[in-house]
């Protein structure tokens, strides 16, 4: 379970506000739930052949021996929340939440114990609207925060009989290739087969690529509500990839189901997944309320962010100044005015608190900048500036004061 720094903290509190303000533009509301809710609560939703349920959760007993659990994830408890509190009485809901999650997973790069979502619920809305709205909210997110490494995944799960049927048709096919699969996997056909597509081991790749194929035998009104939104994104222009191998980990999904993933975080690739889960309210003994939602994981955005907005900043030419003496320092400091003046995409660092052309040398190293401009008692005198290009290598030139912007220019290509 991670601790957050001071300097991360920064980062990280300039992407929630920004996020926070997309949800309300898109008149989504706030609310808190506890961080644990009793166990069956998690059991009843998520399901309790989930891996989330079956091996992650954090379980104990309270003093009146009640099985409670650290949240592994939001949506169960803004359901009960919202039963509890009349939420859903004809009317529908936009909710969000943002806090720490917990699942006992193997900790790696971008995997927790302790992590951090955005979550996003909304109750009440049947058509595919909302469903392409959802998709549009987050991709404003990405696109605020400078993320364009990201696609978009999506699948249908159909409603709950046509999965039901579908279920009993990949049961009889991986029970025919029974001895392709892997011991995991037959755990899994017994109790939640449909994992099975989601199997990463390379061996049961041609077994699962010829896997019946949940599209194949949707019903009609999951057809009908799946082209709807893929009309939707289309007219907005939001590219997506359909992936019929899109089961999501927890068992309340139904129709619509998404993940954003990208290819810059190495194994934890997805940032966001959701999609409806209509019959869910209901069956926690609420109204029969539609519901879409999804959640982002604040860990991997924060990181990809820092990734995305680093390229950018790879994109701007960096120059560092290094200057050794009084005159040298108070020229430097004027001539970097002019050159922030003429070149406004540069980055440029000007050498402060003195030291040697060594150490001011080191410095623009460390620092990765493309370009060194050196002045020194000797460049003073003669009203020249030195210049180094920094990662080519190559000597130092020298250059009257005079042509300093033109070669600039030259040199960063502008
Ligand atoms: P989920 O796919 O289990 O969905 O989690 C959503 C996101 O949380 C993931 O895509 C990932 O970014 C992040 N995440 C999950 N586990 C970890 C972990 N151990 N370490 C770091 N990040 C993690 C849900 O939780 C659903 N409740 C989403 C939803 C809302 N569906 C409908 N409404």
């Amino acid at each position: 379970m991670p601790t957050l720094l001071p300097a991360e903290l920064e980062r990280w509190q300039s992407v929630e506000s920004i996020i926070k303000k997309i949800l309300s533009s898109y008149s989504f509301k706030e609310i808190r739930t506890p961080l644990v809710e009793r166990t069956e609560l998690f059991q009843r939703t998520i399901g309790e052949q989930t891996d989330v349920v079956s091996k992650e959760m954090y379980s104990f007993l309270d003093r009146k021996d009640q099985s409670l659990s650290l949240r592994p994830e939001a949506t169960a408890g803004v359901v009960r929340a919202g039963i509890e509190n009349g939420l859903f009485y004809n009317q529908t809901q936009k909710l969000w939440s943002m806090g720490p999650m917990y699942r006992y997973e193997r900790p790696q790069k971008g995997r927790y114990r302790q992590f951090h979502q955005v979550n996003m619920e909304a109750f009440g809305f049947e058509g595919p609207g909302i469903d392409a709205e959802m998709v549009l909210l987050t991709s404003r997110v990405w696109r605020n925060l400078g993320v364009d490494s990201i696609q978009l995944e999506l699948n249908s799960l159909g409603t709950a009989e046509a999965r039901k049927i579908y279920r009993s048709i990949l049961v009889e096919y991986f029970n025919d290739h029974i001895d392709s699969l892997d011991e995991d996997s037959r755990l899994r056909l017994e109790k939640n087969p449909m994992r099975i597509l989601d199997s990463k081991n390379p061996e049961m790749s041609d077994v699962i690529q010829a896997a019946p194929k949940m599209n194949d035998h949707l019903d009609q009104e999951s057809k009908d509500h799946f082209t709807g939104l893929l009309e939707r994104l289309d007219g907005h222009g939001i590219e997506y990839v359909i992936n019929p191998r899109l089961v999501r980990g927890l068992d309340y999904y139904t129709k619509t189901v998404f993940e954003w993933t990208t290819n810059e975080l190495g194994a934890q690739a997805t940032v966001c997944g959701g999609g409806r889960y209509d019959g869910l309210v209901k069956q926690l003994g609420g109204q029969d309320v539609f519901a879409i939602g999804c959640a982002i994981g604040l860990e991997r955005l924060v990181e990809l962010v820092e990734l995305s907005n680093k390229k950018d900043q790879n994109g701007q030419p960096k120059i560092y100044f290094v200057a050794v003496g009084d005159k040298a320092e108070a020229k430097s400091s004027k001539l970097a005015e002019l050159i922030r003046d003429q070149f406004e995409d540069c980055i440029l660092e000007v050498n402060q608190d003195g030291g040697s052309f060594k150490q001011q040398f080191k410095r623009a190293d460390r620092s990765e900048s493309d370009i060194a401009l050196i002045l020194g008692d000797e460049e003073i005198q003669n009203e020249t500036i030195g210049i180094k290009l920094m990662k080519e290598g190559g000597d130092q030139e020298t250059i009257p004061e005079g042509k300093l912007l033109d070669t600039i220019a030259e040199r960063i290509g502008t």
